[in-house]
């Protein structure tokens, strides 16, 4: 049985008139927040584990479940997939081992992205894509700063690598990450409609299966 999952609502109409601007300043003012002493041990073992296995990474950042990184293991075997989601409930059926999992050319972590992809940056990983799938919209107007293109960590996420690719099924969230990626990169960035039967993701088979329009919007 499939739960109706209600489209996304916002007193919102069009792209947030302070977008460009929160943008801006977010360019240049590094943001600082200190990383938690957690965050700092469980990079450091991902580290470790990247370093031995050698190979381009995928990201997949929000990973909910893990359901996602597990396809594209399958999909991308030359490829070491990361997924890393904060919520605790979401991995913990996999995560018991100190909050990592790692089988052949899967990683997933329960970690806060905030914070990882700034040391990822530092240590220069070998990002070859990095998949955002459905981020939470936070959709009314003073949420900004909360979803992805409003988020001071915003510029050193963009230059993790060329490819990303972020999936929702809010039209008005895609529109704004376009734009952003766009004004941080100054090169072209596509929205498509998805058409989707084989899901990569748990919210993108609810949603489809709720009849939601789904939006990609990918560089690279
Ligand atoms: C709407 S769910 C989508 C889950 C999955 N990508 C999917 O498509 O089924 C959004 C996920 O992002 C995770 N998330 C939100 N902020 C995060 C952060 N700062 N660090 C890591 N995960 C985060 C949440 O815990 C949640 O699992």
């Amino acid at each position: 049985m499939t739960t109706q999952s209600s489209v996304v609502t916002s007193n919102q109409t069009g792209v947030h008139k302070d977008l460009e601007s929160t943008i801006k300043k977010h360019l240049t003012h590094r943001y600082k927040k200190p990383y938690r002493p957690f965050s700092i041990d469980l990079f450091h073992r991902l580290d470790e584990i990247q370093k031995s296995i050698n190979k381009p990474i995928i990201l997949d950042s929000g990973c909910g479940t893990g359901e996602s990184s597990v396809k594209l293991s399958e999909l991308s075997p030359d490829a070491l997939i990361i997924g890393i989601d904060k919520s605790e409930k979401r991995l913990d059926k996999l995560t018991t081992n100190n909050s990592v999992y790692h089988k052949n050319n899967l990683i997933l972590a329960r970690a806060d992205v905030v914070d990882l992809w700034r040391m990822i940056k530092e240590s220069n990983w070998n990002i070859k894509k990095h998949y955002l799938l459905y981020p939470n919209p936070w959709p009314k107007k003073d949420q900004l700063k909360r979803r992805w293109q409003g988020h001071p960590v915003l510029p050193e996420m963009i230059s993790l690598c060329d490819q990303i690719e972020l999936r929702t099924n809010w039209k008005i969230y895609a529109e704004e990450f376009k734009q952003a990626l766009e004004f941080v990169t100054r090169e072209k960035v596509l929205i498509e409609t998805l058409d989707v039967n084989d899901f990569i993701s748990p919210f993108e088979k609810k949603y489809s299966e709720s009849g939601h329009e789904l939006y990609k919007v990918f560089s690279g």
